[in-house]
């Protein structure tokens, strides 16, 4: 990029209209905070500096921004509006001279392309505002965009300030902008907080800029959906459904398909291969989903990679896990961080794994807890069993080597050790390790007492 301007994201308002204690740019979009959404189209862009202006929830958004390597912030003190906002960059700003791109914390929207278009028309047309517009059907909540004989952007009214006449115009100020940085701070020194809402606007400074013959330039971004300001639930909600839209596209152009699209929720950090089929109801997010994988309805996947062919079936939650090829998961099962299948093991209905590494081939099909265990190759977890790892205090390993077959209701109290090649006999409760090939039975001696029965329920 020729202008390498500083980028400089608003992000003190309150956003009184969200009615939240959380700060309005922390408010989750396909499972991100709204600012992040601002920073990665930020940090795609090459060799800008960006910061953020911080106030409401400071703390908080200082927080949420730790991943954003080399991030200023300035504070806004008091929220007294966005010229107010962009002063808290004045001594800085200064200092760097050139040119300014500002953005919103709550428009996410926006496309890099469109950025780029900005940037190239600020400098192609020498201009020392631009300013991004677009139409909309409904521009009700928005600056709008005033525009003189000659069609040049003459000043921008807030809502709250329009005339009847004012409010009728469809084109509106997208709260995007490109300023030299002189003339920014300049204008900004001049404007006053007489609206009615008692703020200093940002926006007033066009006025100013045109009054002084500098040159103003408005930036049509035909598509209206990249300008929504998310003020509100009801924006917060559509933007989710644009940005959901914008994702499932992307995915099914390269090969991946959407079973009912609109109840299918990707992040913007997955990466799925082609020939991978994906249910309704299922949430995806900062995962890596290999080849011809399935994953069935209602699934959640969140922080894990999974390998070829593998089959997530219905209800199935997993985080933090990284699924090995061929391998089968569900339905209902719960894979915790830490979990690790390699190789074609299956995992069936209400199985929960935490930290624990099962090797090609084993099986826990049905009803099982396994926690802190090294499971072996071929190793078969019958129904219901359990590794106790906790004490109450520490947690305790378990482990089962390659070929072990564990019968159904045992439990292995941790830490403990299993030979390859042991059979552990239905109901065992393992306290101590057992060498290679052992079988092993632990379990109350059974009593039968023949015709007893009638009697007793006579009782
Ligand atoms: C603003 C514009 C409006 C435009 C719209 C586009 C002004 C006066 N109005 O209105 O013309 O159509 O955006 O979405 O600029 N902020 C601060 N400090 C403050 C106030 C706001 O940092 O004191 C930040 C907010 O966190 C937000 C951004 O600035 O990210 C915009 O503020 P907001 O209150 O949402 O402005 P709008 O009413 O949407
Ligand atoms: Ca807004």
């Amino acid at each position: 990029m020729i202008l390498t301007p500083h980028l400089l994201v608003l992000a003190a308002g309150r956003g009184r209209r969200m009615k939240s204690a959380i700060p309005k740019v922390l408010h989750e979009v396909l499972f991100q905070p709204m600012l992040h959404h601002v920073l990665d189209l930020a940090y795609a862009i090459p060799n800008l500096s960006v910061s953020v202006v911080v106030g409401h929830g400071e703390e908080e958004v200082r927080k949420a921004s730790e991943g954003y390597s080399g991030l200023q912030f300035f504070q806004q003190t008091e929220q007294r509006g966005t010229a107010d906002a962009v002063k808290s960059s004045q001594v800085f700003l200064e200092k760097q001279k050139g040119h300014v791109l500002i953005l919103s914390g709550d428009v996410i929207l926006l496309r890099k392309t469109s950025i780029e278009n900005l940037l190239k028309t600020h400098e192609a047309e020498k201009a020392i505002c631009s300013v991004v517009t677009t139409h909309l059907k409904n521009p009700t909540g928005y600056g709008r965009i005033l525009r003189n004989a000659k069609c040049e952007v003459v000043g921008i009214r807030e809502e709250a300030d329009g005339s009847p006449e004012e409010k009728k115009i469809s084109e509106i100020n997208a709260g995007i902008y490109c300023f030299q940085i002189a003339a920014l701070f300049e204008a900004l020194a001049k404007i006053s907080n007489q609206n009615q809402q008692g703020e200093f606007y940002l926006t007033d400074v066009i006025e100013i800029l045109v009054r002084e013959n500098k040159k103003v330039v408005g930036v049509l971004f035909p598509d209206a959906e990249e300008t929504l300001g998310i003020n509100d639930r009801v924006a917060l909600a559509e933007a989710e459904k644009i940005l959901q839209k914008r994702i499932n596209q992307f995915h099914m152009e390269n090969g991946v398909t959407l079973r009912g699209p609109n109840e299918v929720w990707i992040d913007t950090h997955s990466e799925i291969a082609p020939d991978v089929i994906i249910e309704a109801g299922t949430r995806i997010k900062k995962s890596k989903i290999g080849k011809a994988t399935l994953i069935e309805s209602h699934s959640r996947i969140e922080s894990s990679t999974l390998g070829e062919g593998v089959t997530i079936k219905d209800g199935s939650v997993l985080k933090e896990s990284l699924i090995g090829n061929n391998s089968v998961v569900g339905p209902y099962a719960h894979l915790r961080p830490g979990s690790i299948l390699q190789l074609g093991v299956k995992i069936g209905n209400f199985v929960e794994i935490k930290k624990s590494v099962f090797k090609d081939g084993s099986k826990a099909s049905h009803l099982s807890y396994i926690g802190d265990a090294e499971i072996g190759r071929s190793v078969n977890l019958g129904c219901g069993f359990i590794t106790c790892n906790y004490d109450g205090v520490k947690k305790h390993k378990t482990i089962i080597e390659d070929g072990v077959f564990v019968g159904s209701d045992s439990q292995m109290v941790a830490p403990v050790t299993v030979g390859a090649g042991s059979y552990i006999a239905s109901g065992t409760t393992l306290t101590r390790s057992v060498p290679c090939e052992s079988l092993v039975i632990s379990r109350g001696k059974q009593i039968t007492k023949p015709g007893y029965a009638k009697r007793f329920l006579k009782k």
